[in-house]
C-alpha cells in the first residue's frame, strides 16, 4: 500500500487568528516501527517451542478458590500461575515471577469481576482438574503446561504453555503466551485496525503481526486491509464457531499478535505489564461479547442530541463562522445538531482558554446556539500543556509535578500544537481531579450548550518520529510507573477525568458527551470514538464498516468515522456515498481536514442537496430506533451495529460480508464504495424471512438466504427492513433533536410470513440520569397480531416509573408482501380530532394497555 508522506506542515494553512506553527521533527527516521523495527516483535516471533524453554507446572493448591502452580524450564526459569473462576463462563489466568515486580493495570476493569470458586475435580500425575459447578471446566495439562477449558465438556481454548517467554531484565519486561480457539471458523477482534472482520493469517512472515500501540500517523496515511496499529487497543479475540469462547488480555503496554489461521491461534508479544488473560467460554458470540463487556463495563446513554448528525472541520475559527454555518444549515434545511471547534478556538492553543478577538463572548454565542433548536458546540481539548509561565494551567500542573516526567526527574517537554508542550500525568489522581475541575463553568467561560468535549491526540501524540510520535517509554508516570506498562490507557485517562469534571460541571445531571481518538479496553464508559484522520478514497468508505462491526463487538458501540474523509477532497460521489452509509453508523459526522475547501452539505449544487437532505433526513427519522438501541446497549452490551455473523451465526454465506451491516436486528444497509455502482450484490441473511427495500423507489421484498443484484443509482444506498419487526419512527425531520423527539411516531410494521411483527421502542427524558437513578423511563415491547390488526404495547420493565411518559402514536405504516415480490404499505391514521392516539389499536383504536 502506498504511503502519502505529504510535505505538509501542520499549520500550513491556519486562519490569521493563529500564529503558532509546528513541524515535526526527526522525519528522516521511518515511520510508522512496525516487526521488523521493534526488536519485541522481530525477536520474539521468531522463537518457536523448545524444549529447552517449555514449562512443566506443579500443582501447590487450591487458596480462595483459585488453582495455583509453580512452573519451571530446563533453562532455569521459574514462574507462578494462577487459574481462577469468575461468575458467567469466564476463568482468568495470571502468571507472574517470584521475585519481580510488573506493573497491574488499573481503570480498565470496571470493578473487580465475582470470583466463583474453584473445585478441584482430581489431582493426577499429569493433570488437574478443577470445575466452577456451572458448566465450566479446566483441565491443567502439567508436563509441559497447557490449559484446556471446557463449556460443557466441549474443548473450546487452550493456554499454550509452551510458548511462555518472559524476559525480566530491568529494561526489558517482556513476555509472550498464546491460545487456540479449538473450534473456531473465523478468529475476530483486536480492535482498532483498519482492517475487515476476520483476522488474517500473519504467522507466514509476509504479513506483520497485528500490533496494539495507539499511534497518530499525522499526515501520513494509515494502511487499509492492514495489521498496523492505530489509535485505539482493545486486546479482545473472539474464537467464533460452532462454539464460540473469546479472551481478553488485560494488559495496556504495546503489543504485536501473530495469527495462524491453520491452527486458529494466537501468539502474543507484549511489552510489560502482566500476563493476565480472561478466558470467556461463550458458548456463542453473542455470550462472549456480553462476558467481555461485563469486565470492562457498559456507558450511560448519551443524550439524544449526539446521535443526530455532527458538523466538523478544522476549524470554525470565528463567532461569526459559527453562526453563518448554523445559519445556513437552517437557511438550506438542513438538520443539526452539533457543531464543533477545532483547536483554532483557543488562545493560542492553551486549552480551556477562548481566542478573546474571534470569540470574545463565548457565553453569548453559546445561549445563541442553544436558541437555535437547542443546538451543541463542541470543542476540543488535548493532553499536551503549552509550556507557558503565563498560563496559570502550566504553572499549576508543573508545581504540583502533575506532568509525565523523563527519567531524570523533570516534566518530559516536546512539540505539540502549541509548540513546547509537557503532558498531564493522568495517572496521578491528583492531576485528575485539577484536570476535571478545568471544565467546571467557573473555569471555562460555558454553558450546558457546551455540550461535551473532543479528546484528541490522546495516543499521546507528540511531534517526534524518534519516539515514533509519542511518548518515550522510560518516561515516568505516578508512582513511577514506566510509560512503556499504561502507553495504550493514557487517553482512557484523559476521558475519564474529563468525564468526572462534565459530570461535576452539570452537579450530576446531565449526561456527559467525550469523543476521544485514543481508546482502551473500558473507555466504553467515559466516551466515544471515530477512526481518525480517514481520507478521501472509497477504499476508505469501504473500511469504516468493517471497523464499526468490529468495535461494536469489542464495546465501542458508539464509533463512526470521518465523513466524507478527513484529509483530500472527496468527489461529490463519493461524498453523497459516505453520507448515505454514515447515516447507518452509531456516530455521525462530518469533517474536514485543515485548508480543505468547505464542505458542509449546502454548500453543494442543488441536485446534491436535495440527496444529501434526504439521506441526512432517514438518521432524524429513526432516532427512536436508535435511541432504543443505544438503550439495549447500555443494559445489555449488545454491539449496535453487526455483522451478519453475530446475528447469523449459523448461516456461513455471511461470514465475511462486512460490507455490510445489521442495525440492531432489524435494519439491514448494505455499502456502495464503487464509483459509478449500478448494482449492488447483496446478501439477504436468516430463513424465511424476507427484506423489504425502503430506500430508492423500488418497493421490492428480497427473500432470504440469496444474493440478488440490487439496481442502485446515485441517490440512495440500499436499506432493508426485516419481516417481522416493528421500526419506530418520526414523521418530521426539523432543525435538531431537540425540535423532533417529543413528536408523535410512526410505526413501520413488517409481518413475517405468519402476520407477526414485534418491536420495542424506549422513551426517556432524552438527558438526566434519572433514567438510571429513578428508573424513569418507558421501554415497551411492540406487538402486531395480524389476526385482531392491532399492536400490542406491553410495559418491559414493571418497576420502570414511565409516567412522564407517553408513546404517541400518529400513523401506522403496515407493509403487505404482494405475489409479484413487491409490497405495498397501509397508511393507518392514529390521531382523533387531529390528536394522535397514545394507545394503539388499528382496528378499533380501543385500550390495549
Ligand atoms: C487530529 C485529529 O485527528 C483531527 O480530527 C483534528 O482536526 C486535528 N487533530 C486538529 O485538531
Amino acid at each position: 500500500m502506498l504511503r502519502y508522506a505529504l510535505a505538509v506542515v501542520a499549520g500550513l494553512f491556519l486562519a490569521s487568528t493563529v500564529t503558532v506553527v509546528v513541524a515535526d521533527r526527526n522525519l528522516d527516521i521511518p515511520f510508522p516501527f512496525n516487526c521488523s523495527t521493534k526488536t519485541l516483535c522481530s525477536d520474539l516471533r521468531i522463537k518457536l517451542p523448545n524444549e529447552n524453554e517449555e514449562y512443566n507446572a506443579v500443582y501447590l493448591g487450591l487458596t480462595d478458590g483459585a488453582l495455583n502452580f509453580n512452573l519451571s524450564n530446563k533453562a532455569g526459569n521459574e514462574l507462578i500461575l494462577f487459574l481462577g473462576g469468575i461468575e458467567n463462563n469466564r476463568f482468568r489466568v495470571i502468571v507472574e515471577e517470584p521475585d519481580r515486580h510488573r506493573y497491574k493495570l488499573e481503570h480498565s476493569l470496571e470493578k473487580e469481576p465475582t470470583t466463583t470458586p474453584l473445585t478441584v475435580d482430581s489431582v493426577e500425575d499429569s493433570a488437574v482438574t478443577a470445575s466452577d459447578g456451572n458448566g465450566n471446566k479446566a483441565i491443567v495439562r502439567l508436563t509441559p503446561l497447557s490449559i484446556e477449558f471446557y463449556h460443557n465438556d466441549v474443548l473450546e481454548s487452550v493456554f499454550e504453555g509452551n510458548r511462555i517467554i518472559f524476559q525480566n531484565t530491568e529494561d526489558n519486561q517482556d513476555f509472550t503466551f498464546s491460545v487456540r480457539f479449538v473450534d473456531a471458523d473465523r478468529l475476530l477482534g483486536l480492535h482498532e485496525h483498519a482492517a475487515d472482520l476476520a483476522l488474517k493469517h500473519t504467522v507466514d512472515l509476509r504479513t506483520d503481526p497485528y500490533r496494539l500501540r495507539n499511534t497518530d500517523y499525522g499526515t501520513t496515511r494509515y494502511d487499509l486491509n492492514s495489521t498496523e496499529s492505530m489509535y485505539g487497543s482493545v486486546p479482545v479475540i473472539y474464537g467464533f464457531g460452532a462454539n464460540t469462547s473469546g479472551i481478553f488480555v488485560h494488559n495496556a503496554a504495546e503489543m504485536f499478535i501473530d495469527i495462524d489461521n491453520n491452527r486458529k491461534s494466537a501468539y502474543f508479544m507484549v511489552n510489560g505489564g502482566t500476563l493476565d488473560v480472561f478466558f470467556l467460554l461463550g458458548p456463542s458470540l453473542k455470550e462472549s461479547v456480553r462476558q467481555y463487556i461485563d469486565l470492562t463495563g457498559k456507558p450511560h446513554l448519551p443524550q439524544i442530541w449526539a446521535l443526530g448528525y455532527h458538523q466538523c472541520r478544522w476549524a470554525y475559527n470565528t463567532t461569526e463562522d459559527v453562526k453563518d454555518t448554523i445559519g445556513n444549515f437552517d437557511k438550506y434545511e438542513f438538520p443539526l445538531d452539533v457543531l464543533w471547534l477545532d483547536i483554532e478556538y483557543t488562545s493560542e492553543r492553551r486549552w480551556f482558554t477562548w481566542n478573546a478577538t474571534s470569540f470574545p463572548d463565548p457565553v453569548d454565542l453559546l445561549n445563541w446556539v442553544d436558541s437555535q433548536g437547542h443546538r451543541k458546540l463542541v470543542p476540543i481539548s488535548d493532553p499536551h500543556i503549552k509550556i507557558d509561565l503565563n498560563y496559570s494551567i502550566y504553572t499549576d500542573l508543573l508545581n504540583n509535578s502533575y506532568f509525565v516526567n523523563s527519567p531524570n526527574g523533570s516534566a518530559f517537554e516536546s512539540e505539540c500544537w502549541p509548540g513546547e508542550t509537557s503532558w498531564i500525568d493522568y495517572l496521578n489522581p491528583g492531576a485528575r481531579d485539577y484536570y476535571a475541575n478545568l471544565h467546571l463553568y467557573s473555569n471555562f467561560p460555558s454553558t450546558p450548550a457546551l455540550g461535551g468535549f473532543w479528546n484528541d491526540m490522546n495516543e499521546p501524540t507528540l511531534f517526534d518520529n524518534l519516539y515514533e510520535r509519542s511518548l518515550p517509554y522510560d518516561t515516568l508516570h505516578y508512582g513511577n510507573v514506566k510509560h512503556r506498562d499504561v502507553h495504550n490507557i493514557y487517553g482512557l485517562l484523559q476521558t475519564l477525568s474529563t468525564h468526572q469534571g462534565l459530570i461535576a460541571r452539570d452537579e450530576g445531571k446531565l449526561r456527559p458527551f467525550i469523543l476521544s481518538r485514543s481508546y482502551f479496553a473500558g473507555s466504553q464508559r467515559y466516551a466515544n470514538k471515530w477512526s481518525g484522520d480517514n481520507w478521501g478514497y472509497f477504499e476508505d468508505l469501504r473500511y469504516s464498516v468493517p471497523m464499526a462491526l468490529t468495535s461494536n463487538l469489542v464495546g465501542v458501540a458508539f464509533y463512526g468515522a470521518d465523513i466524507p474523509g478527513f484529509f483530500g477532497t472527496a468527489t461529490e460521489e463519493l461524498l453523497i456515498k459516505w453520507y448515505q452509509i454514515g447515516i447507518w453508523l452509531p456516530f455521525f459526522r462530518a469533517h474536514a481536514a485543515l485548508g480543505s475547501p468547505r464542505r458542509e452539505p449546502f454548500r453543494f449544487p442543488n441536485e446534491t442537496q436535495v440527496i444529501l437532505r434526504e439521506t441526512i433526513g432517514l438518521r432524524y427519522k429513526h432516532l427512536p430506533y436508535w435511541y432504543t438501541l443505544f438503550y439495549e446497549h447500555t443494559r445489555t452490551g449488545d454491539p449496535i451495529v453487526r455483522p451478519l455473523l453475530y446475528e447469523y451465526p449459523e448461516d456461513k454465506t455471511g461470514y465475511d460480508l462486512t460490507d455490510e451491516l445489521l442495525i440492531g436486528s432489524d435494519i439491514l444497509a448494505a455499502s456502495v464504495y464503487e464509483s459509478n455502482a449500478t448494482s449492488v450484490s447483496v446478501y439477504f441473511p436468516g430463513k424465511d424471512q424476507s427484506w423489504y427495500q425502503v430506500t430508492g423507489d423500488s418497493p421490492v421484498v428480497f427473500e432470504s438466504g440469496n444474493f440478488s443484484d440490487v439496481p442502485v443509482d446515485l441517490t440512495f444506498t440500499p436499506v432493508f427492513y426485516r419481516s417481522g419487526s416493528i421500526i419506530t419512527r418520526k414523521p418530521n425531520v426539523q432543525r435538531s433533536t431537540a425540535d423532533i423527539k417529543d413528536d408523535p411516531n410512526e410505526l413501520h410494521v413488517v409481518p413475517d410470513k405468519n402476520g407477526n411483527a414485534t418491536g420495542r421502542v424506549y422513551i426517556d427524558d432524552f438527558e438526566s440520569f434519572n433514567y438510571v437513578n429513578e428508573k424513569q423511563y418507558l421501554y415497551a415491547n411492540l406487538d402486531y397480531d395480524s389476526a385482531s390488526k392491532s399492536v400490542k404495547v406491553t410495559s418491559i420493565d414493571s418497576d420502570s416509573d414511565s409516567s412522564n411518559f407517553t408513546l404517541s402514536v400518529q400513523t401506522v405504516y403496515l407493509y403487505n408482501k404482494k405475489d409479484d415480490g413487491t409490497y405495498s404499505v397501509d397508511k393507518i391514521d392514529q390521531t382523533k380530532d387531529g390528536v394522535p392516539l397514545v394507545d394503539i389499536d388499528l382496528s378499533t383504536h380501543s385500550l390495549l394497555l
